[in-house]
């Protein structure tokens, strides 16, 4: 079944998970209601990812972002995009044992919209994913290179490299679908392995990093849209220059200002 939208149809479990084998599955990451309301009806998902502690709040990993303010920027996804399907990526250290994950998954659905929720670990938390989806959560995985082992594992580590580390990603991938999951964040693995580990389960896999062998892709907004000007990850894709021409038209702005040529008669009252 292609499920190539011609138009505009809100996406659910079911739907994403019939796109097996499609490759065609879009996410997006958002964190406020301007951007998601753009990206609404072209994206499959709208990730509110914690990587907004760094392209938002600035800082240089994610773990210090907070489930208040996965909360807070979950709730202003979904009121700017109320028909896309909004996935809350549930913050370091909220879902270290089965009950902390549940009782913190139900507040996620108590105080927003989000369809699902995204949860980092494999084979080691697939324990954790099995109680949040027998209590009907619906829970994306993410396996591989996991930003919130970062400090743990002293940097990030593309996965994959090696059969033996290939074999483990397979079965954390298993495990993770066993337990539940609807769907896979494949991040930082090398393509070959990452063909083996979505061939090895019936659910999409959506890759970051990890080739054009997944069922679909997820990029973080700004990366995509060249606002991140730090450095660029060789798997990313600029599609605009976002911050030369946000630069530009702010000094622009600027000039417009000095010469008095803002505003102009027809912009006054
Ligand atoms: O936080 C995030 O944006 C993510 C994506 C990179 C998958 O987890």
């Amino acid at each position: 079944m292609s499920i190539i939208r011609h138009e505009f149809e809100k996406m659910n479990v079911t739907k994403i998970k019939k796109a097996k084998g499609n490759k065609n599955l879009t996410m997006i990451t958002s964190y406020d209601a301007l951007f998601a309301k753009l990206f609404e009806e072209i994206a499959d998902m709208i990730l509110v990812g914690d990587s907004l502690n760094m392209s938002f709040a600035g800082k240089p990993d994610t773990l210090s972002a907070t489930l208040d303010q996965m909360i807070y920027h979950t709730n202003a996804v979904c009121t700017g995009a109320p028909k896309a399907f909004v996935i809350l990526d549930m913050p370091f250290g909220t879902y270290n044992n089965k009950d902390q994950a549940l009782t913190n998954a139900v507040r996620v659905y108590q105080e927003t919209n989000a369809a699902a929720i995204k949860i980092e670990g494999g084979e080691d938390r697939a324990h954790i994913i099995s109680h949040l989806t027998s209590n009907s959560v619906a829970v994306i995985g993410h396996i591989g290179l996991m930003p919130q082992f970062v400090r743990s594992e002293g940097g990030y580590k593309v996965r994959g490299k090696t059969e033996e580390d290939t074999q483990q990603l397979i079965k954390d991938a298993i495990a993770v679908e066993k337990a539940g999951a609807f769907c896979i964040v494949i991040e930082g693995v090398m393509s070959d392995a990452a063909k083996r580990i979505s061939e090895a389960v019936s659910i999409p896999t959506i890759g970051i990093g990890a080739g054009n062998v997944t069922d679909g892709q997820v990029l973080v907004w700004s990366d995509m849209l060249g606002f991140f000007e730090s450095f660029k990850p060789k798997f990313v894709r600029h599609y605009m220059t976002g911050a030369q021409q946000v630069k530009d038209a702010v000094s622009q702005y600027k000039s417009d200002v000095q010469d008095a040529s803002f505003p102009a008669k027809e912009e006054e009252y």
